[in-house]
């Protein structure tokens, strides 16, 4: 059987070539060839025999499925940012060999007496955040946790995404039963309290965005995205397609940020591989356009469809002679904020990848929630284009490259103690801004709680208990002359002891209530950070971070105290039998519900720890 033949026979990877399919290329492209593609990008250090490169007779054992993995979201991630993904899919079909990872073992299965989401309803975080705010705050009653319960947190029980090096679905749970994505496209549906599994649907890419809910009919429809461009609607009791879509034909989109929900219609955010591809000196940068869609749940149907740059045109060529296009870029990463009282939808950009600088880049941007058409924007950081190319500075990069300054975390609508509404929204850059949705954007204050940089400042997002903001910083430090230098992507060595930190703003006027900085890793280890990237969950009196070194803690809103502080980096003995092991704490922050902490383990990528470990954490003797 030839190769091809053989993969065809595994239906998760030909999907993958259905991406292929039905994508539209920005650049025109020869049809990829695996052994070409391996010759060009891979042969350099697998055909040799090297203390920690695998060799290639090793590679042909692993399945496509997995050699993908490791390209898409594994250690081959900073090798393959110039690989088109009809490339990925070729070598990966070239070199591997046998069926995708095996299906999971009965065991791991529920038994009758674990109904699904037949538990109580308030144990639920339903999407990115339990509200349409974006302020992950789970309040009492759904948390089943006290402030002063947390310091006794124990592990309850650990799952192993199988064949996984990365866990970063964001989960939702949804009357105790949890649905999380994976780094190898499957969603699966667990229970919370036991970690049994109800189902489980294979999807075309890695799933990070957390599923958006909708009932409607008696049925429960989760909507999310996958980062090969697809947007899925199951239903939730079943684990069934309802219907499948790519809502933006360009072929490099990738959809990192939750979709947000309001009234039956699902709002889609697309960013893109494209600045990351433009390390290649022969790629056409740029031509992916930020955007929103806005999908009924029910099936898919575009409501509305909304750009944040023009459509690109030819602007000139590299000093290489490569064409080059824009405008391009204002990716959104990160769920819209739903304001149901003044019908907005809130969204915050990402920097420009090309020429001409925009004026939606690097915003926070008020949508009619019913048409699209954009009310209002404010800009914090002009004439940001910026390409991962400018990391070595090569040929796509920008002379005047701007400061990679995006927004990768949600704006958050939160209210001062007398009453008025405020969004604020935390940046790479270290600060963050609040402004005043009732006066057209216009800025309230700015705190800066962090140095910022391509990997710093605030990443994954911020959190409010209605008192304060809480906003955790990145500001890992790599020094220079690490392996891959010290640009934006690279398995460079990090600095142990720099980095990381959280701060309490005031709503009100952003002063500072306190700042717990970064603790450096002990002992200090090669590769390790205590960077602080994940996105920050809060309950009343407790406010949890996790950092590039593997701990997850908790402060005190009170004072900034670590209350908690557990080290998931250890191998594991999990509930559905699949190998296990904890890494670096980045992506999605903790959830909370129904007395469980839940925290994914593993991110090897920008230098961070692999692992495949979704934890939960509970109370002694409850549950
Ligand atoms: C610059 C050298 C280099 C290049 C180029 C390179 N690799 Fe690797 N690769 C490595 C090293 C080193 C490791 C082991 C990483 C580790 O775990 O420490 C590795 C690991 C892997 C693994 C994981 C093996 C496992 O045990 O899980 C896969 C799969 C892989 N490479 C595929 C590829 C493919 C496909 C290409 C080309 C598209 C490629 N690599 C290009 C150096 C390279």
């Amino acid at each position: 059987m030839t190769r091809m033949g053989r993969l065809a026979l595994s239906s998760a990877w030909t999907l993958g070539c259905m991406v292929v399919a039905s994508g539209v290329s920005a650049a025109p492209a020869a049809p990829p060839n695996g052994e070409a593609t391996y010759a060009k990008y891979c042969a350099s250090c697998h055909e040799q025999v090297g203390a920690r490169i695998p060799t290639r007779s090793a590679l042909e054992q692993m399945s496509p499925g997995r050699i993908l993995r490791t390209l898409d979201f594994g250690a081959m991630m900073s090798i393959a940012y110039p690989i088109r993904r009809d490339e990925r899919d070729a070598v990966a079909r070239y070199l591997g060999h046998g069926s995708d990872d095996p299906p999971p073992l009965a065991s791991a299965f529920c038994k009758a007496d674990r109904a699904i989401m037949a538990g109580p309803a308030r144990d639920s975080w339903q999407g990115w955040s339990p509200a349409a705010d974006n302020v992950r705050y789970q309040n009492a009653q759904s948390a089943g946790l006290m402030a002063a319960d947390v310091p006794k947190l124990q592990l309850k029980w650990a799952y192993g995404f199988a064949g996984d090096v990365t866990a970063f679905g964001a989960p939702t749970i949804i009357n105790g039963t949890i649905f999380t994505g994976s780094a190898g496209g499957a969603v699966q549906a667990i229970d919370a309290k036991t970690g049994c599994l109800h189902w489980l649907y294979q999807s075309n890419g890695p799933v990070r965005s957390a599923m958006s809910v909708t009932a409607e009919g008696g049925k429960t429809t989760l909507v999310f995205s996958d980062q090969n461009g697809w947007v899925h609607a199951l239903d939730a009791k079943t684990g069934k397609m309802l219907w499948r879509k790519r809502p933006e034909e360009h072929e490099g989109t990738r959809l990192t940020g939750s979709p947000a929900e309001y009234q039956g219609v699902v709002y889609v955010p697309a960013a893109s591989w494209e600045e990351t591809r433009s390390i290649d000196p022969n790629y056409q940068c740029c031509t992916f356009r930020g955007s929103i869609t806005a999908m009924r749940a029910r099936d898919g149907a575009v409501v509305w469809k909304t750009f944040l740059v023009d459509p690109p045109k030819q602007t000139g060529k590299t000093a290489a002679g490569t064409p080059t296009f824009g405008p391009s870029g204002a990716g959104v990463w990160a769920r819209p904020t739903v304001d149901a009282k003044r019908g907005l939808l809130y969204i915050t950009t990402g920097d420009n990848y090309s020429h001409p600088a925009t004026s939606m880049s690097d915003a926070i941007v008020a949508l009619d929630i019913k048409t699209g058409k954009i009310v209002w924007a404010t800009q914090v950081t002009p004439k940001d284009v910026y390409n991962s190319s400018c990391g070595a500075k090569g040929a796509n990069c920008p002379e005047d490259a701007g400061p990679d300054y995006d927004f990768g975390s949600s704006a958050i609508l939160v209210k001062t103690a007398a009453g008025k509404d405020v969004v604020a929204a935390g940046q790479k850059s270290g600060m963050v801004y609040a402004v005043d949705p009732d006066q057209n954007g216009k800025m309230l204050w700015q705190a800066r709680v962090g140095k910022g940089g391509t990997n710093g400042g605030v990443q994954w997002g911020m959190a409010s208990d209605g008192r304060n903001i809480y906003a955790s910083v990145s500001d890992v430090v790599r020094p220079p002359g690490g392996i891959g230098g010290p640009g934006p992507v690279g398995n460079a060595n990090l600095d142990p002891n720099l980095g990381g930190g959280i701060t309490a703003l005031r709503i009100e006027d952003g002063s500072k209530v306190w700042t717990t900085p970064g603790v450096p890793c002990a002992p200090p280890r090669a590769g390790c950070s205590p960077a602080q990237p994940g996105a920050v969950t809060v309950i009343d009196g407790a406010v949890f971070s996790g950092s590039m070194d593997g701990h997850i803690r908790a402060y005190s809103t009170a004072d900034g105290k670590i209350v908690w502080d557990f080290d998931t980096r250890k191998t594991y003995t999990t509930v559905n039998g699949a190998q296990a092991k904890g890494g670096s704490l980045d992506g999605a922050g903790p959830v909370i519900a129904g007395g469980m902490v839940l925290v994914n383990s593993g991110y090897p990528r920008f230098g961070g720890e692999p692992g495949n470990a979704l934890l939960a954490f509970g109370l002694p003797g409850g549950n």
